[in-house]
């Protein structure tokens, strides 16, 4: 049955928010977020994580951080463990993002340590992949896609604890999206190579996201394509109206 893994819609703030306006956006997704047949995630930035919990809690919406170190402490200046994101209340983190692999120069390897690592610390990986513009008109999409999840997930992931999200990179925030026959493509490449290369795991089962330029006016088409199990938003995780209205559209297909 399609949609049998239940939506997750996440919001994945990026550098946005102090804590005057981003404890009112998620206040303002915690009101609206109670009793929704969809989970609801915010990760804000990580200064804002610990008051973010405390401001959903109760709500059912969840928190989650936007990166980790693969170490679970020591001399790494400026950096944060997965087990001081779950101490502040996280309990997810978005690992891989391509603005990560392309600011900071992560390759496959390093988001497979830090996915091992949040698995250490109890935490929900979201691994994201996603081809470059160059890379799909060279047609190469499902061959990256392919080696991307090989490289940056652990063998002993399980579909409790990872989420893949597939970002295409010329998508996000460009307000261009994947026309929903495009995702669901590559949704269901992707499953078939977690039931490839992690079958023992049933990693097949895991949930899949798809982000770049979701909003409200697309994500009903984006949703109901039979393997998209959510959402990772970006600039419209930042109106608590259009997060919410997304919510709405997984709601209703559920
Ligand atoms: P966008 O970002 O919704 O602003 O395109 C999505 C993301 O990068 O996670």
């Amino acid at each position: 049955m399609a949609h049998a893994r239940g939506f997750l819609i996440a919001g994945n703030w990026k550098m946005n928010g102090q804590s005057s306006d981003g404890l009112s956006l998620a206040r303002a997704v915690a009101a609206g977020g109670k009793g929704r047949k969809a989970d609801l995630l915010i990760c804000p930035p990580a200064t804002l994580t610990k008051a973010a919990a405390d401001a959903v809690a109760g709500s059912g919406v969840a928190v989650g951080g936007q990166d980790c170190h693969p170490a679970a402490s020591g001399a790494h200046t400026g950096d944060i463990s997965a087990a001081m994101l779950a101490d502040a209340g996280c309990r997810y983190v978005i690992l891989g993002h391509s603005e990560r692999r392309a600011d900071h120069a992560e390759d496959d390897a390093a988001v497979q340590g830090k996915t091992a690592a949040a698995h250490a610390a109890g935490l929900i990986a979201i691994v994201c992949v996603g081809e470059t513009e160059a890379q799909r008109d060279a047609g190469e999409t499902l061959s990256v896609i392919s080696t991307q999840l090989r490289g940056s997930i652990p063998a002993a992931a399980t579909p409790e604890n990872t989420v893949v999200a597939y970002e295409p990179v010329w998508a996000i925030g460009t307000g261009r999206t994947a026309i929903p026959e495009q995702a669901q493509e590559v949704h269901a490449h992707i499953r078939s190579e977690l039931a490839q290369s992690f079958g023992g795991s049933g990693l097949q089962n895991a949930r899949i996201l798809y982000g770049g330029s979701m909003k409200p006016g697309n994500a009903p088409d984006l949703l109901c394509q039979e393997d998209v199990d959510g959402g990772l938003i970006g600039g419209a995780s930042l109106k608590a109206e259009d997060f919410l209205a997304i919510a709405d559209a997984a709601d209703a297909l559920m």
